[in-house]
């Protein structure tokens, strides 16, 4: 069975893509220096998927040793390239930290491709690289707007820097997926997401303040030109976005893409405002969510959500999971959390 190189692995949308790789047969090798997840996700992943991944603890901006990696683990077929720093509000504040982490990780996964013999790569992306769309839901043809902070940035240059390097040399080839927001957690409540800190995203913030870490939940504005006055997104479940790399890498390999660079949204093309989001949480688990409305977050998009159609019919994946069932598994996962903090 082909292997994949995952790096990443161990950090939120990395760990769900593992178990699913694994649950069709992959092989997998995971690339992770920890800077932002923890080694117990290791764990999680071979409760669910009943293999463990082999595991290299390894900063993809060391090119030496990603070269050893490639040496090492022979005969990789694809690469999905998770690894980046992603809190917008700290790019702005570090962005020289943002451009080379972000950026020279990836340009060593594309100068390593050719020396070891790997043609294909999967991107991480983002529905940042949009800005406010001029057109809602937002399609691939959308123009790129000027990037909203150095973060955004680094999205739109790795998609340039890929472009650029497999226009240069088409024996190579590469699936750039832009994902609009990822929420939820593995249905075992083995896996999900475990923010370092103060939670910058909502979800997180959510859970947490519902199981008592957080007295309050503030809620970035109500004076947007939506219907209720808070901001929209398209949240997608982390184990749909999962399985869309799963399918993306398939691809790849049977030799099924229609050029050298594809470029896909994953999203449901659906909106939900923050609002609606903390009453549907309430609602399906039963819990309140104690919030207040805060002047708006800099930076902050009004509304997007995406036009899915491209991959709805390219890559015959469609977001399948209710946003109820979502909110669902992001508070059994913080609940268990809770649980294993208490055990130890
Ligand atoms: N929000 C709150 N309170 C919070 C946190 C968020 O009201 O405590 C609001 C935000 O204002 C926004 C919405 O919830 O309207 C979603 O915010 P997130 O921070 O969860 O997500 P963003 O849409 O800002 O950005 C996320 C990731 C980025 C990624 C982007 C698009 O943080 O890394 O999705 O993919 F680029």
């Amino acid at each position: 069975m082909a292997k994949i190189l995952v790096t990443g692995g161990t950090g939120y949308i990395g760990s769900h893509t593992v178990v699913e790789l694994q649950k069709v047969g992959f092989d997998v090798v995971i690339v992770d220096n920890l800077s932002n997840s923890n080694i117990d996700v290791l764990v999680g992943i071979e409760k669910i998927s009943g293999k463990a991944p082999a595991f290299e603890n390894i900063d993809c901006v060391d090119y030496v040793s990603m070269d050893k990696m490639f040496e090492k683990h022979k005969d990789i077929d694809a690469i999905i390239h998770f690894a980046a720093f992603k809190a917008v509000g700290e790019s702005v504040e570090k962005p020289l930290m943002y451009y080379r982490n972000n950026l020279v990780s990836l340009i060593n996964m594309l100068q390593l491709m050719p020396i070891h013999k790997v043609k294909n790569l999967v991107f991480s992306s983002s529905c940042t690289v949009y800005g406010q769309p001029d057109e809602l839901p937002v399609t691939e043809n959308a123009p790129i707007k000027i990037a909203q902070s150095p973060y955004g940035n680094t999205k739109q240059i790795g998609e340039e820097i890929i472009r650029d390097t497999i226009h240069a040399n088409s024996n190579y080839q590469s699936i750039i997926l832009r994902y609009f927001n990822p929420i939820g957690a593995h249905s075992s409540a083995e896996l999900g997401e475990l923010p370092n800190g103060v939670p910058n995203n909502l979800l997180p913030f959510v859970t947490q303040t519902a199981i008592g870490l957080r007295k309050q939940l503030q809620v970035f504005g109500n004076d947007y030109n939506t219907p209720d006055g808070s901001c929209i997104r398209d949240y997608i479940n982390v184990v749909d976005l999962a399985k869309a790399h799963v399918i993306a890498v398939q691809r790849m390999l049977n030799n099924k893409t229609k050029s050298n660079v594809e470029t896909f949204n994953l999203g449901t093309g659906t909106g939900l405002s923050v609002l609606e989001i903390i009453e549907t949480f309430e609602n399906v688990n039963g819990v309140k969510i104690p919030f207040k409305i805060v002047p708006r977050r800099e930076g902050d998009i009004e509304k997007v959500w995406a036009n899915p159609t491209y991959a709805n019919t390219e890559l015959g994946w469609t977001a399948k999971e209710t946003v109820e069932e979502t909110l669902r598994s992001s508070w059994a996962w913080e609940q268990n959390l809770a649980k294993r903090a208490k055990a130890e």
